[in-house]
């Protein structure tokens, strides 16, 4: 099997989207499958680049780049029968070169033009078999205030809040303060609709930080949600449909402890060190509250129709009620990341599961 890992990308999580795809390509099997890396560059240019794990680490603290300097990358034309591999080329002094003939692709992207169904539309259009959620489930878990409104008809809780618009934020903002003021105690969440890693998002503590907040998050994306901040724990728990239409299993859930020195969990505490920040697996809850989280964690990946894997992340309150935060389909996939880490505790090590992924790729 020839799998091509698709990374980088034009959304603010490009380089979290390489170190990604560094642990991927350290760990996976060589013999079982044929490695080709395609990275995208910020700018959107597709580019056939190293697939040597030692070229996509941090280094100095920074995250890697896909250089644009690559040879540039072909797509296939829409013409071929499903079943058949795809011969992928590319441009090289401006002569077209045969690359390789894959039969997976692996969109190993986070944020906008990534996760979020335009690919996997792509991918659909050329009848190229990809890992992860189809179009709707991936558009749907991408943006936080379409992922609400569809595990609310499920009876899924959520996090209370509201949704922004950045057109009408102007005229709409004083009246916005005064309504979260008199239902919404405080602190607020202030979230781009459609971006990840906590970009653009801010802890509001008083009102007066709140169009500041806004208009911070309006820089990712101009939809934006306010929500009230719960005194909560963050649970999360991971997804893998089985082959063959089998039953989705879960994970034992993981908690996210984060210490009295940080605000919240945001992109520095995520990835460079900031602040106490620990991973629980599993979380120490009591065993009911366990199944309930697996349960909502399951109902939640049906629910929105979701493929391959999620993370699910929820909030447990003290009196034990269980909301979703949010739903990542692509979750970050270094071997320290969450999602294999939560696999790696149910027995499924870091190098079976990218196995596991690329064979129930859909075709
Ligand atoms: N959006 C990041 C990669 C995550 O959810 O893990
Ligand atoms: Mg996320």
């Amino acid at each position: 099997t020839t799998v091509a890992l698709l990374f980088g990308g034009r959304s603010g999580e490009h380089g979290i989207s390489c170190v990604t795809a560094g642990g991927i390509l350290a760990a996976i099997d060589r013999e079982r499958f044929e490695v080709v890396a395609l990275g995208i560059t910020r700018e959107g240019r597709w580019v056939h680049v190293s697939a040597d794990a030692s070229d996509w680490t941090m280094v100095d603290g920074r995250t890697p780049e896909v250089d644009p300097g690559g040879d540039e990358v072909l797509l296939p034309e829409a013409r071929h029968r499903p079943g058949e591999r795809i011969m992928l080329r590319t441009v090289r002094d401006g002569r077209v070169q045969d690359l390789a003939e894959v039969d997976v692709v692996w969109p190993l992207l986070h944020g906008a033009y990534g996760e979020d169904g335009t690919v996997q539309g792509m991918l659909e259009m050329l009848d190229i078999p990809y890992v992860g959620s189809g179009v709707l489930a991936s558009a749907a878990a991408m943006d936080k205030a379409a992922t609400k409104l569809v595990l609310g008809t499920a009876g899924i809780d959520c996090a209370p809040g509201i949704v922004v618009h950045e057109d009408q934020w102007a005229a709409e903002s004083h009246r916005v303060t005064t309504y979260l003021r008199d239902t919404h105690p405080l602190p607020w969440f202030v979230k781009p609709a459609r971006a990840g890693s906590s970009l653009g998002v801010t802890r509001v503590s008083d009102q007066a930080q709140l169009d500041a907040a806004v208009k911070s998050a309006f820089a990712e994306d101009p939809k934006v949600l306010i929500e009230e901040g719960l005194d909560a724990r963050e649970i999360e728990c991971g997804v893998l449909q089985g082959r063959d239409g089998r039953e989705p299993s879960t994970t034992l859930p993981g908690e996210v402890k984060v210490g009295a020195d940080l605000d919240f969990y945001d992109y520095e505490a995520k990835y460079f060190g900031k602040g106490t920040v620990s991973i629980d697996v599993p979380a120490a809850l009591p065993d009911a509250v366990l199944e309930e989280v697996r349960e909502t964690a399951l109902r939640a990946f049906r629910a929105l129709g979701l493929e391959g894997l999620a993370r699910v992340d929820m909030f447990v309150t003290r009196d034990h009620r269980v909301l979703v935060n949010e739903v990542n389909t692509m979750p970050g996939f270094t071997p320290y990341s969450m999602f294999p880490v939560l696999w790696e505790s149910m027995g499924l090590s870091y190098a079976d599961l990218i196995g596991e992924l690329i064979e129930t790729a859909r075709g």
